[in-house]
């Protein structure tokens, strides 16, 4: 195997993690116990889990309320010290966490170094805004009085994730909400428990205060009773979810019965429109990186190429081309186009997403559908596919908007084909699908791309690059089906972790009632030029 000293994990050790609240690991394991292992080889095993309960979850959130006060007295230039450290210790540990997410996770190594950076970088961001965290001095109507606005911390946030990003997109959230004097509750994935523990643990390091951030290492469900509860009890002032639409929608319902709004980060079917002067290589590599790419377990992969019919065929036989000679297996390779799938889960779930493939679609991509293994084997596997849960990449030509293909997130290495003749119908299809995280259009005409980001309902365009790949600092999030307009990343998160409010202040000496107590300068609004 062709791999470099950098990535030899020579104590792949199991180890044991469980929840930390207030600084302490929580007695016993009232939720049972649960082995993660290594995706590309299922056998290893990478951490026993001791996994809380719903009464965990609820503990957590107790003891970030009380730390909360505490936390957000702290000034925050000088919480955003602590940011900056946190910043610098994952940087010094950016291989080892890196290796841990390939193991746990079976990302590419190449990527997960990636993955680890943007909380690098998401950190040197929010250590400039610690300083910042502007409000404003407004004018007043009246004389005498001075008006003001203030970032309030919310409180306590409660941080829900996945595990296909198990480390950027929760610094995402972790890193501005403590930025901004919130406390937080981080519930991870189930298949990410020992990259949770490292990340948790790498934060502690950069001196967080006990109960500033705890860690729940629980099954959904339970997380979902615990959220219930805790919201019953007023110790949870914001949710942060990133995870499916399906699940966004239970989430969605519980905080709005609570009169909160979620910051929600759900699903995509992100399309790639490639018109007829695109760059055809250029549109065929972004096709490859954000359709294969993670396995095609990212919110932001390409759901459906939408391409011109006089670009069509030709897209289709050099996009299969690159699929079909593509390196895919073990993920501390070189080079391998994807690793496994997150877990068994995510494999079997894809598996049963292949069903949507029907007689009008045309196969292309692989020698086999579904899992790789010895009797279903893949031209250019590295490594051995029986060892882990890998899948063949798919790609499926011939899609019509009605399709249950076209209209799906299948959350793995498949990306559909559909034909346009014209424009309208290439805007059209971009948004017919109903999530509206992210689309891409591959062309040279610059009328064309901003015809296509007015007419595209996503929250990030890209024009002649990829869906995927959005940069630290940049807003991040959908509409439609893949959230509820919220927003993360950059100055935009702010308003997801503080609230305003403003405060007037009168020094007249006397009461001055705004609307009414309000000079008038006269004007004479008959004035009208001569001709
Ligand atoms: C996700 O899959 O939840 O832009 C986030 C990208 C990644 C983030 C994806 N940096 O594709």
């Amino acid at each position: 195997m062709r791999t470099t000293d950098a990535r030899e994990d020579t104590a792949p050790a199991t180890r044991t993690v469980a929840s930390v609240i207030g600084g302490n690991t929580p007695e016993g394991s009232p939720g049972g116990t649960t082995r993660s292992v290594n995706p590309a080889r299922k056998h290893e095993t990478v951490a026993e889990v001791l996994l809380g309960d719903a009464g965990t979850f609820v503990a957590a959130c107790r003891a970030a309320r009380g730390a909360q006060g505490g936390w957000a007295a702290v000034p925050a230039p000088i919480r955003s010290q602590v940011i900056k450290k946190i910043g610098r210790i994952v940087e010094r540990n950016k291989e080892a966490l890196a290796r841990l997410v390939t193991r746990e996770i079976g990302k590419p190594y190449t990527e997960a170094l990636g993955e680890v950076q943007e909380i690098v970088d998401t950190c040197d961001f929010f250590t400039g805004e610690g300083r910042r965290l502007y409000g404003q001095t407004v004018p007043s109507e009246m004389p005498d009085k001075q008006l003001f606005t203030f970032r309030m911390p919310v409180g306590v946030a409660a941080i829900i994730t996945a595990g296909n990003f198990p480390v950027a997109v929760p610094s995402w959230y972790l890193i501005p909400a403590l930025t901004c004097g919130n406390t937080v509750v981080w519930k991870p994935a189930e298949y990410s428990p020992a990259i949770a523990d490292a990340l948790a643990k790498l934060f502690k390091a950069g001196g967080l205060p006990d109960g500033v951030l705890n860690v729940v290492q629980c099954e959904g469900p339970a997380a979902f009773e615990g959220l219930e509860r805790a919201l019953e009890e007023d110790l949870v002032d914001k949710v942060g979810f990133t995870g499916s639409s399906e699940v966004g929608r239970e989430i969605g319902a519980l905080c709005g019965r609570h009169l909160q709004s979620p910051c929600l980060e759900l699903g995509g079917k992100n399309p790639l429109v490639v018109m007829p002067d695109a760059d055809l290589d250029l549109a065929v590599e972004g096709a490859l990186f954000s359709g294969f790419g993670t396995a095609g377990q990212r919110c932001t992969s390409l759901g459906t190429a939408i391409v011109h019919e006089s670009v069509h065929d030709e897209f289709v036989s050099r996009l299969a081309r690159r699929v079909e000679g593509a390196e895919i297996g073990d993920p501390m390779a070189d080079d391998v186009l994807y690793g496994p799938m997150l877990s068994e889960r995510f494999a079997d779930r894809f598996v049963g997403f292949l069903d949507m493939i029907e007689d009008h679609h045309t196969v292309h991509g692989s020698t086999g559908t579904g899992r790789i293994t010895n009797d279903n084997p893949r031209e250019n596997f590295v490594g051995d596919p029986e060892a882990g849960f890998f899948c063949h990449p798919t790609l499926v030509s011939g899609v019509k908007a009605e399709d249950e293909i076209f209209n799906t997130e299948t959350f793995g290495p498949l990306v559909g084909v559909a034909r346009f003749s014209d424009f309208d119908e290439a805007v059209e299809l971009s948004n017919a699908h109903g999530y509206g995280l992210s689309a891409a259009v591959y062309t040279r005409d610059s009328t064309t791309a901003l015809r296509f980001r007015e007419g595209n309902q996503a929250g990030m365009l890209s024009v002649n690059n990829s869906t995927s790949g959005a940069e630290a600092h940049l807003p991040f999030g959908g509409n439609g089906k893949s959230g509820n307009g919220s927003r993360l990343s950059g100055i935009w998160v702010l308003d997801q972790f503080t609230r305003w409010q403003s405060m007037n202040w009168d020094f007249a000496g006397r009461l001055q009632k705004a609307q009414m107590d309000v000079a008038d300068l006269p004007a004479d609004l008959d004035f009208t030029l001569p001709d």
